[in-house]
């Protein structure tokens, strides 16, 4: 299927556009970046949002030539408006999706508004196992090795007011070693978000997720 984008004011099709908002490292939308530098997604990244103007994230992507933005906090120091910025800065790049890598902050009403169903976060365990407030990170491998659980793996859902409760979009399953430290399971369940945060955009962006209520359904 070809991918679906907007037409744009030139009427030509642009592409399915993408905002990613980090706070960390960045390793989930360098995976991005580089398949869809490569042609493997049908999607571009057309801004990055980072809430850490140090972070790895805004590093990568400047790098790759897109626009990295820094909200925060300090920039706008009120809730409201940092949140009416982030809406604004997204629809501003025309992001048909919005994408959480490793974001850590809730978003706010005015983005979840204008941009719901089509906000989604990848997070590194089997939703909705060792999900919720303060599992984020390490501390969810931590949690993980710390319960005996035998699978963990990676879950992308679609983002509601809660934390970690919306909708489930694709998940992948590992078995955790019984050696497993919750650093080398980070590292195998990295390695897994890598390749399964893509292949939900390429979802979104060839148009095979129907969305009613909470039910998810893929198309062929
Ligand atoms: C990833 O493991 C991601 O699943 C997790 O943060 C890491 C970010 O890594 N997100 C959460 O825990 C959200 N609850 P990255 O910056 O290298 O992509």
């Amino acid at each position: 299927m070809s991918p679906r984008g907007i037409a744009n004011p030139s009427g030509r099709h642009a592409v399915y556009c993408l905002g990613v908002l980090a706070s960390g490292g960045g390793t989930n939308l360098q995976a991005i970046l580089d398949r869809t530098a490569s042609g493997r997604l049908p999607a571009r990244v057309g801004v990055v949002i980072g809430n850490n103007s140090r972070s790895g994230a805004l590093v990568r992507a400047r790098r790759a030539g897109v626009p990295a933005i820094h909200l925060s906090g300090r920039t706008h120091p009120q809730p409201g408006a940092l949140d009416r910025a982030i809406a604004e800065t997204l629809r501003f790049h025309g992001v048909n999706l919005v994408v959480l890598a490793g974001y850590m902050k809730k978003l706010g009403p005015a983005t979840l508004a204008m941009h719901r169903n089509r906000i989604v976060n990848i997070h590194p365990a089997l939703l909705p196992a060792f999900g919720g407030r303060g599992m984020y990170g390490d501390r969810v491998h931590e949690a993980v090795v710390q319960s005996g659980a035998q699978v963990s793996g990676a879950t992308v859902h679609l983002v509601d007011e809660e934390y970690d409760t919306g909708p489930i979009i694709l998940q992948r399953r590992i078995r955790v070693a019984p050696d497993d430290t919750p650093d080398s399971l980070a590292r195998r369940v990295l390695a897994v978000e890598h390749e399964l945060y893509p292949e939900a955009i390429r979802l979104f962006a060839e148009g095979r997720i129907r969305i009613d209520g909470r039910k998810v359904e893929i198309l062929d």
